[in-house]
C-alpha cells in the first residue's frame, strides 16, 4: 500500500472538517427547519443538541480514524480485530454514497440558480413566471439530471486530485471565502425593508412551539449537519497528524457549522418575511423564494440585486461541494484501502453508482413521482432513510465502539495526545461520561421518538 496521505495543518485539518460540515444542510436545510419548528426556539434546541449529545460522537469519530489511520471498516478491524464490528463499519460506508446521490440532485439545483443567476433570469423575468420556476424545473427529466451529471464530476475531480492536492488544497481556499460571502448575504438580507419582523423570528423564542417532533428535528438536524454517523469525520481524521488536538478540531468545526447556520438564517429568513413569505414554506424554501425576492428587490436595483443572487447561489455550489467530497471520500479509501483498487477506479465507480441511483432521485420529482418506497418518493425515502436511521445509528455504534469497546486508557492516550495536552487532560472525564452515557441515551431518545411519530 502506498504511505497514507495527510492533511498538512491543524487549519488544513479544520477547513476540511468544515468544509464537510458546513452545506446544503444549513444553507438550504437548516432555515426550513427553523421556519417549520418555530424560530428561535429551534434554534436554541439545536446549539444544545450539537454540543451535547453530537460534539462526543465527532470526538469517538476522529479518536477511532486517528488511532487506526484507516477508513472505518478498516479502522474497526485494526482497533477490534477479529470481532463483529468491522461489518458495522462496513454499513457506514454505504451511508455516504447514498447521501452522495441525492445530495448531487439538491446540488445539481445550485449549478442551475447559478447560470440562472449569471444570465440574469431572476431579474428580468415577470414575477409571476419567477414562482412557478422551482417546481417546473425539478420535475423536467433532462435539465436536472444533466446539472446533477456536472455537480458528480466536479466533485468526482476533486476527489481524484487527492486528500492533499484536491481536498486540502479545495476547502483551505474556499472556505474562508465562504464565511465572507454568508455575511456579505446576510448583511444585505438583514437590511432590507421589512426584514425586522425575520430577524426577531430569529432572535425571540416562541417555545409553545417546541415539542416532541421539533427536539428529533434537531438532534437529526446536528447529525446531518456535522456530517457525523457516516464515517465521514473519522476517515477525514485518519489523515490528521498525530500532534493535532483532537478537542480543538472538533470544537473548531462545530463552532464553523453553528455559526454559518445561524448566519444562513439571517440570510434567508429576513428575506422570506421581508417578501412576505411563510417561513415554514418547507425543503422549497430556499431555491423557491429567494429567486422571487431577488426578482422583486430587482425592480430597484437590478445590479445589486443579479450581484447579490450570483454570490448567493455560488455560495451554494461551494458549499456543496465541499461536503460532497468528504461523502465520496469515505467509499474511496475503503475500496484504495481495503480492495486494493486504483485511486481513479474507485473515484468512477462511486461516481458511477452514486450517480445512477442520483438519478432515479431526480426523476423522483417528474416521470417517477409515482413510484413509492414505504409511502415516499424516492428522493424522500433515501433522505429520510439517512438522516432519521443511518446517520444516528452510525453516531450510536461510533459511540458505543469507543466508550464500551475501546480501553479506557487507550481513548485517553488518543484523546490527550498521550497526556502531553493538559487541557484535554483535565477535560478527559467529562468527555468520557458524554461517550458513554449521554450520547448513546441520547441516540437511542431521538430512534425512538422518530419510531413513535
Ligand atoms: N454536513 C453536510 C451538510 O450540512 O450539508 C451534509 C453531510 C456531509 C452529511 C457529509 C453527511 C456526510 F457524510
Amino acid at each position: 500500500m502506498s504511505e497514507r496521505e495527510h492533511f498538512g495543518s491543524r487549519f488544513a485539518v479544520i477547513m476540511a472538517m468544515a468544509g464537510s460540515a458546513v452545506g446544503l444542510g444549513n444553507i438550504w436545510r437548516f432555515p426550513y427547519m427553523v421556519g417549520e419548528h418555530g424560530g428561535a426556539a429551534f434554534i436554541i434546541l439545536y446549539m444544545v443538541a450539537s454540543f451535547v449529545l453530537v460534539l462526543p460522537i465527532f470526538f469517538a469519530e476522529t479518536i477511532i480514524g486517528r488511532r487506526s489511520r484507516q477508513g472505518t471498516f478498516g479502522a474497526m478491524e485494526k482497533l477490534a480485530p477479529g470481532t463483529g464490528w468491522k461489518w458495522l463499519g462496513l454499513l457506514t460506508v454505504f451511508a455516504p454514497i447514498i447521501i452522495l446521490s441525492y445530495y448531487s440532485v439538491v446540488g445539481g439545483w445550485s449549478v442551475e440558480y447559478l447560470y440562472k443567476a449569471v444570465c440574469l433570469d431572476f431579474t428580468n423575468t415577470p414575477p409571476e413566471r419567477i414562482q412557478g420556476f422551482f417546481g417546473a424545473f425539478i420535475s423536467s427529466s433532462g435539465g436536472p439530471i444533466a446539472v446533477h451529471t456536472i455537480f458528480m464530476l466536479l466533485v468526482a475531480g476533486i476527489v481524484l486530485a487527492g486528500v492533499k492536492r484536491g481536498i486540502e488544497r479545495f476547502t483551505k481556499v474556499t472556505m474562508p471565502v465562504l464565511f465572507v460571502l454568508i455575511v456579505v448575504i446576510a448583511i444585505y438580507s438583514v437590511t432590507l425593508p421589512g426584514a425586522k419582523e425575520g430577524v426577531a423570528y430569529l432572535v425571540k423564542p416562541d417555545f409553545s412551539k417546541v415539542d416532541a417532533h421539533a427536539v428529533a428535528a434537531a438532534m437529526g438536524q446536528a447529525f446531518f449537519s456535522l456530517s457525523l454517523g457516516v464515517g465521514t469525520i473519522l476517515t477525514y481524521a485518519s489523515y490528521m497528524r498525530k500532534d493535532e488536538n483532537i478537542f480543538l478540531s472538533g470544537v473548531g468545526t462545530a463552532v464553523s457549522d453553528l455559526l454559518f447556520a445561524i448566519l444562513a438564517g439571517f440570510a434567508v429568513m429576513p428575506a422570506v418575511f421581508a417578501a412576505g413569505i411563510a417561513p415554514g414554506a418547507g425543503p422549497g424554501l430556499v431555491f423557491d423564494t429567494l429567486p422571487f425576492i431577488f426578482n422583486k428587490m430587482g425592480a430597484g436595483a437590478p445590479w445589486l440585486s443579479a450581484a447579490i443572487a450570483i454570490v448567493f447561489f455560488l455560495t451554494i455550489l461551494v458549499a456543496a461541494l465541499t461536503s460532497a467530497i468528504s461523502m465520496m471520500e469515505v467509499g474511496v479509501a475503503y475500496l484504495t484501502e481495503e480492495k486494493g483498487l486504483k485511486r481513479a477506479t474507485a473515484v468512477l465507480a462511486i461516481t458511477a453508482f452514486a450517480w445512477t441511483v442520483g438519478v432515479l432521485c431526480s426523476l423522483s420529482f417528474g416521470p417517477l413521482a409515482e413510484v413509492k418506497l414505504l409511502g415516499n418518493s424516492i428522493f424522500d425515502f433515501l433522505d429520510k432513510l439517512c438522516s432519521d436511521w443511518l446517520l444516528p445509528a452510525g453516531g450510536l455504534l461510533f459511540t458505543l465502539f469507543v466508550g464500551w469497546k475501546m480501553a479506557r486508557p487507550d481513548v485517553f492516550d488518543e484523546f490527550t495526545n498521550g497526556g502531553t495536552l493538559k487541557g484535554n487532560v483535565r477535560l478527559f472525564n467529562f468527555v468520557w461520561f458524554l461517550l458513554r452515557y449521554v450520547a448513546p441515551v441520547g441516540i437511542a431518545v431521538v430512534f425512538v421518538t422518530n419510531l413513535v411519530l
